[in-house]
């Protein structure tokens, strides 16, 4: 089996869900349940046999130690963080904590669980890390993608403890020989996406009729990935990467945050349209830029297609009209998430 942390967050939970889809290894899911966990994404293999849910944290080593020696995964595939650019902004601690010490800790339990395991074992066992392209800092508007060599400037207190983690991760592999991999992703959208990040909170604010806030001048890039492609290039690397390797993954769908909250409008113009042939545009709303903000990422994805022949399925066109439909028939859900703390998020945020 393997052990997937935070599978019960956006990317987690679709991975948990594609896996088991796929194959018939059983999954353990350790996952704290901050405010972005949420069983409702798990609630379709929640009486599968193949999935094991257990609440708690990366940080705890006990438990970890304890359940790598019952389970005895032979893969742990690391997802938990907290995740959000700008509750890192508001408070930089729990980001040290659990990107930075959890991921500590967690290396700390494998090491020690690996160490008790004999070498057939320990070669073919694997620790896949899943970290994300804001490592890398900036790009300049026409400078060249990321690539895996690229130097980490990591400027949000969300970057440099994600930074902090694959820098652990690589020591390590180098020091202790533990077999290692990781992944540097760019923005991923798509379903179970917690409506505190751009995509859902749009077209959650445009159907409830309030502001679409767009930072600064809305022209800063993201290069999005449909969620199920994250999926699938972390799958293959589990299965082919190379230890001690890194691989950058991109859906080469580099858009300002202007034209990808126009299309948004544009599609919910179309699939749920206001009367009288308003536009869900005229509540696009130009608030205060997020201090720090990266102006451009872009991933060169050239490695992990080259050496593990993995390409995106979705493009940005299909992948996001699939995402609004699934906002749209996933009342329960949205009702569910938009409840209590999300609340008090919002305030704070856009007051
Ligand atoms: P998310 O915030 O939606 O989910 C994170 C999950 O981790 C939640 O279920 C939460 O309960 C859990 N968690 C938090 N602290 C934990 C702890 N100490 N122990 C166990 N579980 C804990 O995040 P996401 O968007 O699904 O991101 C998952 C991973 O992918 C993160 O490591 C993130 O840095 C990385 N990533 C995200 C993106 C993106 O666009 N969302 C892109 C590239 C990489
Ligand atoms: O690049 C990968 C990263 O993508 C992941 O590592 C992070 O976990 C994930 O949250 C995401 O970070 P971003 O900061 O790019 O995503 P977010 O959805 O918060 O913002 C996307 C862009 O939209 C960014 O330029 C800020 C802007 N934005 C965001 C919000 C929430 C707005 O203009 N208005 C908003 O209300």
């Amino acid at each position: 089996m393997i052990l997937v942390t935070g599978g019960a967050g956006f990317i987690g939970a679709n991975f948990v869900l594609d896996w088991l889809a796929l194959h018939d290894e059983p999954i353990v899911n350790l996952d704290v349940l901050t405010y972005a966990g949420n069983l409702q994404n798990l609630s379709s293999v929640w009486n599968d046999p193949r999935h094991v849910f257990v609440k708690g944290s990366i940080a705890d080593y006990d438990l970890v130690e304890e359940l790598l020696r019952s389970h005895r995964p032979r893969a742990i595939l690391n997802f938990a963080a907290e995740s959000h650019v700008d509750r890192s902004i508001h408070g930089p601690e729990e980001f040290i904590q659990t990107n930075i010490v959890g991921t500590f800790r967690l290396l700390e339990a494998t090491r020690g669980f690996l160490a008790a395991q004999d070498e057939a074992f320990r070669k073919s066992f694997r620790f896949l890390h899943v970290s994300t392209d804001e490592v890398y800092g900036s790009l300049a508007p026409v400078e060249a993608a990321f690539s895996e060599d690229r130097k980490y400037e990591p400027n949000s207190p969300y970057s440099a403890s994600k930074a902090a983690s694959d820098h652990l991760v690589r020591a390590y592999h180098h020091t202790y020989g533990l077999p290692v991999l990781t992944t540097n992703c760019s923005n991923n959208y798509g379903p179970h996406h917690f409506p505190e990040k751009l995509i859902p909170l749009v077209i959650l604010n445009a159907l409830s009729g309030k502001q679409i806030p767009i930072y600064g001048d809305g022209m800063q890039v993201r290069d999005w990935l449909f969620v199920k492609d994250h999926c699938s290039a972390i799958q293959r690397v589990l299965e082919s990467g190379k230890v001690g390797e890194t691989y950058n993954v991109g859906g080469k769908n580099e858009l300002t945050n202007l034209s990808v909250v126009n299309t948004l409008c544009e599609i919910l113009d179309e699939l749920r349209p206001l009367p009288h042939g308003a536009s869900y545009k005229a509540q696009i709303s130009f608030v205060r830029d997020r201090p720090g903000h990266d102006r451009r990422y872009a991933i060169d994805a050239a490695k992990i297609e080259r050496e593990l022949d993995w390409r995106p399925s979705e493009t940005f066109d299909t992948g996001i009209r699939k995402t609004v439909e699934w906002y749209l028939a996933n009342d329960a859900w949205v009702e569910n998430v938009t409840s209590g703390s999300y609340r008090q998020w919002i305030d704070r945020q856009y007051r």
